[in-house]
């Protein structure tokens, strides 16, 4: 295994070829790319600065802190604002708003970029995995410097060392890999808590998502690789990792030696120095007793379980591909609200699917007043190209969908409000994150089940676990007090 702390970039020796290695191929290229940017620092008369913007879920989230920490190892300086040398959007494309948002964000930095001749423009994660958006920046978007793709995101280094050998658009995008390339350094937002990928793609191909188009298949990391990968974390201070995948309760299953997700999930609660675990996200139809068993015994993984719904109504959840249903999901909800009377049950939900009636949007409330989510994401639906759902007979007309949406969130806000209610007056573990935005006095923290309170502390206790009254309910967070 490769610590980033013990290589010396400056024994990397670029009169020769890379290595084949691939991590120490990447090694060599961060090697290459700093004399670039010393040598780009050195004309300009100051340093070369990037900035990252991260669209989309979690995973994005954590490749843009691999993103970083390679940027600052080339001796990049990171920038506030997006008036940077390097510029690199982590792109989603999960629903068409993600989307736009990045075709409208890339109008802006065209002026930018006039304004300064260094900088270069980056365009990676999951939309540029298709093949129409790269037609469209090729055509419309000339200004970007390098396009790739989630599956050689790995390659960073090497790309950044083409970009900037080029003035012509560097374009790198794979349509899979089973590849997995471990050690490459990682800077983190916060010192004290990371994520950690278990697995990457998805395998599920429910019938709205693109997800399974743009991540590939499913690969499971090794249990050593994320065990060590925690454990050196922790040695350097981290005391909350969350565990990432798309669908958590299949890890394993690509394993020459199966390792369920409660085996791992177990392994993990027992490193030492470790003080909370938390997972994403969780999908309904393989979510094991034994799952719950680990984390019902164990005060370590957080009382919170991530597990979206999408749809109340059997009969769409069949049209979705889901491969649950409305009884055996409430079932499922039942079993662990009864092994952990305290858990905190959040969702993803959509409408609008097409061929959802009222009467199936009626399932989906039931469900909603059921279950009692602390929390809800709701969607409408959005059609994805290339996936069976957009081709689907009943596409919901948009005011239908507006109305349908408004009644939901309703419903899930009052519930919500109810249920933050619930623990007023209780005391809980916050682990405090930062200073509050709006009052210097307070900081911010959050509790296992997820809920965020605002207390008053002092800076110094960031990246503590307090004890925390929750004194007051504020809806969807709470105002509390150490104790
Ligand atoms: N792997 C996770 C979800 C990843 S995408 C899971 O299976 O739960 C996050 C959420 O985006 C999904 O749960 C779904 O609610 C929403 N989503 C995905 N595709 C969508 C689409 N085409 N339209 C609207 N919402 C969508
Ligand atoms: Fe998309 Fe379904 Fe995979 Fe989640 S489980 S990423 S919703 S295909
Ligand atoms: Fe978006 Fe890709 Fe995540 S499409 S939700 S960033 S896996």
């Amino acid at each position: 295994m490769y610590n980033e702390d013990d290589i010396d970039l400056d024994q990397i020796d670029l009169t020769k070829g890379p290595p084949a290695d691939e991590t120490a191929c990447q090694y060599y290229f961060i090697a290459k790319a700093r004399g670039y940017i010393q040598a780009l620092a050195r004309e300009a008369g100051r340093p070369m600065t990037f900035h990252i913007g991260t669209f989309g879920c979690q995973m994005n989230a954590r490749d843009s802190e691999k993103l970083m920490g390679i940027l600052t190892a080339m001796g990049y300086v990171c920038a506030d604002t997006e008036e940077a040398d390097l510029v690199v959007y982590n792109t989603c494309t999960v629903r068409e708003n993600a989307n736009r948002k990045v075709y409208g964000r890339l109008g802006r930095l065209k002026r930018l970029k006039k304004n300064n001749p260094y900088m270069r423009i980056a365009l990676c994660g999951c939309m540029t995995q298709e093949s129409q958006v790269v037609d469209r920046l090729r055509e419309s978007y000339r200004f970007v410097d390098l396009v790739f793709g989630t599956h050689n995101i790995f390659q960073f280094p090497q790309l950044v060392c083409r970009m900037l050998e080029s003035d012509r658009m560097v374009v790198e995008v794979w349509e899979g890999t089973d590849k997995i390339v471990e050690d490459l350094p990682a800077q983190r937002k916060y010192p004290f808590k990371s994520g950690v990928n278990i697995m990457y793609g998805c395998d599920n191909f429910c019938s709205y998502c693109i997800v399974p188009y743009v991540r590939g298949r499913e690969r499971s990391r090794g249990p050593q690789a994320i065990l060590d990968e925690i454990q050196s974390l922790v040695d350097d201070g981290v005391v909350e990792v969350m565990l990432l995948g798309q669908n958590v309760n299949s890890y394993g299953k690509t394993l020459a030696q199966h390792v369920s997700f409660a085996e791992l999930l177990a392994q993990v609660a027992e490193i030492p120095g470790l003080r909370r675990v938390r997972f994403m996200t969780s999908h309904p139809k393989d979510l094991s007793d034994d799952l719950i068993q680990v984390m019902a015994s164990s005060d370590k993984i957080c009382r919170h379980l991530h597990l979206p719904v999408q749809s109340g109504s059997t009969r769409i959840l069949e049209k979705m591909h889901r491969r649950y249903t409305k009884e055996s999901y409430l079932q499922l909800t039942d079993k662990i609200k009864k092994a952990m009377p305290d858990i905190a049950l959040t969702t993803d939900i959509i409408v609008g699917f097409p061929g959802e009636t009222e009467e199936d949007f009626q399932h989906t409330l039931d469900v909603v007043r059921q279950v009692r989510y602390s929390s809800a994401f709701t969607f409408q639906y959005s059609k994805r190209t290339g996936t069976p759902a957009a081709v689907m007979e009943g596409q919901v007309p948009p005011e239908i969908v507006q109305d349908r949406f408004d009644r939901l969130l309703e419903t899930v806000q009052k519930i919500a409000q109810e249920e933050c209610a619930r623990w007023e007056g209780t005391t809980g573990q916050v682990l405090a994150e930062q200073v509050d935005r709006q009052d210097a006095s307070l900081l911010t923290g959050r509790l296992g089940n997820d809920r965020l309170v605002h207390f008053p502390g002092d800076p110094g206790m960031i990246g503590r676990i307090l004890d925390v009254r929750l004194r007051e309910s504020k809806g969807f967070y709470y105002m509390g007090e150490m104790i």
